[in-house]
Formats: C-alpha cells, sequence, structure tokens
C-alpha cells in the first residue's frame, strides 16, 4: 500500500510543476495567470510568452504526465517499498498519469491554480496508448486549423479518445491492437496500445475533467468572445 501512496504523490508533485508560470517569471517577471486567458498552461504561454516558450511548456507538461504514467509507476514497480496493491497495471498506470493532470491542475506550488488539464492528459495517454492518442492528435490539430479555437480542439480531442477506443474495441473488434516493449530501469516495459477496457473508463473520466477545466471557455464561446489563434495569411 506505502508503495502505491507513494507512486501517487510523486505523480501528483510532478504534475504540480507549474511549467508556464516558472517560464512567465523567469523571462517576463510576470504571472501568467495575469494575463491572456489567465490560465496556466501552454497555449495561454503561446500567447503570453511567444511560441518557443509557448512549444516548450507545451512539450514540459506533455512529458509530465508520461513521466507519471510510465517512468514513475515502473521506477516502483522494479523497486516497491512493500508489496503492490493487486490492481491492473495498466489501470495503475493510469491512476499515476490522472494524479499528474489533477497536479497540473490544482498545482501545490501555485496555490492549487494551475492549467486545463491537456498537454499532461495526452502525455499520459501517450505513454500508455501511442496510436490512439496520435490519431486523437490529428483530429485536435485539424479542429485548430478550421476552427482556431484550441479550447474546443482540447475538448473535442479528450471526447475522441474514449470515442475512438470504443469504435475500435466494441464497433470494430480490430483485436490486439499495438503491444511493444521498451527498456526502463533495467526492466522490460510492456506498452500496451490495445483495446482495454481501463483506457475507455479512464478516457471517459479525462473527457469529463477537461471539459469541467473548459468552463469558462464555453463561456466565452457561447458569448462569442473565446481567444482564436491566427496563422499567417489568415486573419
Ligand atoms: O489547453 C488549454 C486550451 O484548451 C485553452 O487554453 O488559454 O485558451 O484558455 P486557453
Amino acid at each position: 500500500m506505502l508503495t502505491l501512496i507513494v507512486i501517487l504523490i510523486v505523480s501528483y508533485l510532478i504534475g504540480s510543476i507549474p511549467t508556464s508560470i516558472i517560464a512567465g517569471k523567469l523571462l517576463k517577471g510576470i504571472d501568467i495567470r495575469d494575463y491572456g486567458s489567465g490560465n496556466a498552461g501552454g497555449t495561454n504561454a503561446f500567447r503570453v510568452l511567444g511560441w518557443k516558450t509557448g512549444l516548450t511548456v507545451t512539450i514540459l507538461d506533455i512529458v509530465k504526465g508520461a513521466i507519471a504514467a510510465i517512468s514513475v509507476v515502473v521506477f516502483f514497480e522494479a523497486h516497491p517499498l512493500g508489496p503492490l496493491p493487486d490492481i491492473n497495471p495498466i489501470a495503475l498506470r493510469l491512476i499515476a498519469g490522472l494524479c499528474a493532470v489533477f497536479g497540473h491542475v490544482f498545482t501545490i506550488f501555485a496555490g492549487f491554480k494551475g492549467g486545463k488539464g491537456v498537454s499532461t492528459a495526452a502525455g499520459m495517454m501517450f505513454a500508455i496508448a501511442p496510436v490512439t492518442t496520435l490519431i486523437v492528435l490529428g483530429i485536435f490539430l485539424l479542429v485548430i486549423f478550421f476552427s482556431r479555437y484550441v479550447s474546443v480542439a482540447s475538448m473535442l480531442a479528450a471526447v475522441a479518445f474514449p470515442l475512438i477506443i470504443a469504435v475500435r474495441k466494441y464497433l470494430f473488434d480490430l483485436g490486439g491492437g499495438l503491444d511493444y516493449y521498451i527498456k526502463m530501469f533495467n526492466t522490460r516495459v510492456f506498452i500496451h496500445d490495445s483495446l482495454d477496457y481501463h483506457l475507455l473508463i479512464f478516457g471517459l473520466i479525462v473527457a469529463f475533467a477537461i471539459i469541467y477545466t473548459h468552463r469558462t471557455n464555453i463561456r466565452r464561446l457561447i458569448s462569442g468572445n473565446e481567444n482564436r489563434v491566427t496563422f499567417h495569411g489568415r486573419s
């Protein structure tokens, strides 16, 4: 039980690292939450701190989710502090990833006011189900290109993930998906991008969570005040 508690706490703390807030303080001496959309996330870092910082923050936030879901779990599976409870290994990774997303949204390092969890959730899902996540990334980019609303793309991507899992598993019964091993901490780590019902359940939890964290965006969309991204050559 101690091992599980430590996995959850370490994952939460990793997710809590407020990358965009640190970047804002270091680069401009500002709290990013006082500018742009007020969100402590990659999109607002793009807006307020420029594309290079925005991209760096987004990548770091993705990495936080992936580290929690894979590295933290694998490390403590290899070096347990006591017997691990009998939890499905995919569920354990998803729970750790979800703790990182929770940390990103309610960061202990910045007054529990963090970001919306999209990049960290993407990292968590990519580490567990890379193929499905890449399909979702394609949808995310297409929606941004056509709508120019990152918030709409984020919410649709979050809903698309469990839908794709469900369609692949229950409609087309596509079988085993993609399973392979990577090596980490001298351990062979099983990557199981197959159609596991844990992915469906946690995908649904993440989708609801992300719609919840976007409630101010939904209000702005309804009132016609939501921020849009601009592309070179398109107003
Ligand atoms: O990932 C967050 C994005 O979906 C919306 O960010 O800053 O426009 O509220 P923002």
